[in-house]
């Protein structure tokens, strides 16, 4: 009689241990992923966080809030009206994407310029600034409290530059970025500093 040889044996125990451990780490996997999943969607939601409710003083004077401009698209830019070039130059580009669209679709847009610099940008000086620019331009500036509040809301960067602190005339460094935000005052969309007129005036067209 032929014994059986030791190794045959051996090895189907083996194929069903590791059977048997694949199957339980599949089984574990599907359970995890099941349980992990749906919150993953809460983590990541795909709406970027960025905008809320901020309280300022348009260029005549007037407090207004976020809630004020609820049923327009809202573009804003922070900025300061020292600023040598960027500021300009980005609200240069806004404006002629303002006139870019038509009577009809500018009614439906209010352009935000909101003051990174509050101590020097009083409501006389951002109401001379922003007409500089486009009649539909509001100025925003404010209490240093309720400028931060909105820098922090948008996610803005904005920093006296360094070594500047004594002078008047110091300059600030500020992040530039033109947020559209829509009619129920979410973020839509963001234009950097590439962005050109056509872009914009495109961007907002798209989510009238
Ligand atoms: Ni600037």
């Amino acid at each position: 009689m032929k014994r059986m040889p030791h190794k045959i044996p051996a090895l189907k125990t083996t194929r069903k241990t590791v059977a048997a451990v694949l199957g339980g780490i599949v089984a574990a996997l599907v359970l995890i992923a099941i349980a992990v999943l749906p919150r993953l969607g809460q983590i990541a939601p795909s709406e970027p966080t960025i905008g809320g409710p901020f309280t300022l003083v348009d260029q005549t004077g007037k407090t207004v809030t976020d809630a004020d401009y609820r049923g327009k698209l809202m573009l804003i830019y922070f900025g300061y009206t020292f600023c040598p070039d960027v500021c300009p130059t980005s609200l240069g580009v806004l404006s002629k994407a303002l006139d870019m669209l038509t009577p009809e679709e500018l009614a439906q847009v209010v352009p935000i310029f909101i003051t990174v610099d509050p101590a020097r940008d009083t409501v006389d000086q951002m109401a001379q600034y922003v007409a500089a620019f486009h009649p539909a331009l509001q100025g925003l500036t404010g209490s240093p409290e309720q400028v931060q509040t909105a820098i922090k809301a948008y996610r803005v960067y904005a920093k006296r530059s360094d070594g500047e602190a004594d002078t008047p005339n110091y300059t600030m460094d500020h992040s530039s970025i033109l947020y559209l935000m829509g009619k129920d005052g979410k973020f839509l969309a963001h234009f950097g500093h590439t962005a050109t007129a056509a872009d914009i005036a495109g961007g907002v067209k798209k989510h009238l």
